[in-house]
């Protein structure tokens, strides 16, 4: 039996990744780890907890001694790195936590792989990364996998720092990796800190809708679920050493997308049109915000034969019923911290 190991598998994306593998693959272990951060919520996979073939370990990837002894005691065959603080707001506020769990956390696991892997022969390092180191764009171009890295945020210059040091394990040490990249991924059980959960939940509460700047900023939007599809392929089927770039082929302007969302949202919620629209409140910018992100995914259709299988006004649906069958997540997600959080970024804005 294989074992693999799944790094913050109780956030938004590896929620789905874990749900995925855990289903698809019953003859795998599927060792989800992660801290439980404020964005790790074990909520998320209820529907896999008794899975005979699912474990869950709580740790820090930081803390290198737990992470040695928990590759003693598994023996992963594979890893599927996403655990990182992946928030580009509160990485402007925070920079070191950023710096601590995405660079010294990924650089721990690839020690650890390395002590084990003594041969690299089936085994396997997927580290999951973002669209956001390859910087900004102008109006033209999408970025592909040989475009230059320039990050731009404290959340993209820590994910280009731990690409780089995957990169480096490869070449250095042989370590067996795989790397992909990936636009905005949008869908259930993201955390209400990312644009459209925010918004959805702060139209539900009929709260202000804080759009930076003039929000003309242009993001490439893809499903998570289709996200997950990709790292399954990736995973599987991928060259080492190799980079694939992930993307919904789906660029919306912000203001544009928020429009939708709020037109369809006063559908749902049985109120007056454009009652939503009125709740868009334009706010200071995000500092150094990056205009438009856009993603090239040919290489990955054309290699590995993935497209994105949703239509976006589908996921989007999909997305709000979600958030709407699904208050009490809402509710147990936002208690607490989050109040601070909301209040230092948004109502002192
Ligand atoms: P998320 O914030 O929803 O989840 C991150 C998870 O990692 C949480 O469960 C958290 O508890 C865990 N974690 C954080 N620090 C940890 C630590 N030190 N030790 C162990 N666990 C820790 O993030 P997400 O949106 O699901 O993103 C997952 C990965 O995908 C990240 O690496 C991110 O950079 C990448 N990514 C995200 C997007 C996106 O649109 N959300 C797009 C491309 C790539
Ligand atoms: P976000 O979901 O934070 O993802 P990222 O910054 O990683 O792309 O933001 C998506 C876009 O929405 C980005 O251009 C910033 C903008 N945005 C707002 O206008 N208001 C908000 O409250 C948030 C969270 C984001």
């Amino acid at each position: 039996m294989k074992t693999i190991l799944i790094t913050g598998g109780a956030g938004f994306i590896g929620s789905h990744v874990v749900r995925l593998f855990v289903k698809k693959y019953p003859e795998c272990k599927i060792v989800n780890l992660d801290a439980l951060t404020y964005a790790g919520n074990l909520e998320n996979l209820k529907d896999i907890e008794n899975a005979p073939n699912y474990v869950f370990e709580k740790a820090d990837i930081v803390d290198a001694d737990h992470i040695f002894s928990l590759f003693e005691k598994y023996q992963f065959d594979g890893v599927i790195h996403l655990a990182a603080e992946s928030h580009v707001d509160r990485s402007i506020a925070n920079p070191m936590e950023f710096i601590h769990s995405n660079v010294i956390g990924t650089v721990n696991l690839l020690n650890a792989a390395r002590a084990f892997w003594k041969e690299p022969e089936g085994k396997r390092f997927y580290h999951v990364s973002t669209d956001e180191v390859y910087g900004s764009l102008g109006e033209d171009g999408l970025f592909t996998e040989t475009t230059a890295y320039d990050p731009r945020s404290p959340y993209s210059a820590s994910k280009a720092s731990s690409d780089h040091f995957v990169r480096a394990w490869h070449h250095t040490y042989n370590l067996p990796v795989v790397l992909s990249n990936c636009s905005n991924n949008y869908g259930p059980n993201q955390f209400p800190e990312k644009l459209l959960p925010l918004f959805i939940n702060n139209i539900i509460l009929n709260r202000p809708l804080p759009v930076y700047g003039k929000g003309e900023n242009v993001r490439d939007w893809l499903y998570v679920i289709d996200h997950a599809r990709a790292i399954d392929m990736i995973f599987h089927q991928g060259k080492i050493g190799e980079t694939y770039n992930i993307g919904g082929h789906n660029e919306w302007k912000n203001i544009d997308l928020i429009k939708v969302l709020c037109q369809i949202m006063d559908r749902k919620l049985n109120r007056e049109a454009g009652t939503s629209e009125k709740l868009i409140t334009y706010v200071k910018d995000r500092a150094g915000h990056d205009m438009r992100y856009a993603i090239d995914a040919s290489k990955v259709e054309k290699e590995l034969g993935w497209v994105p299988s949703l239509q976006f006004e589908e996921g989007l649906e999909k997305t709000i019923d979600w958030y709407l069958a699904n208050k009490e997540w809402i509710e147990n997600v936002t208690s607490g911290a989050y109040q601070k959080y909301y209040k230092e970024q948004y109502e002192e804005r």
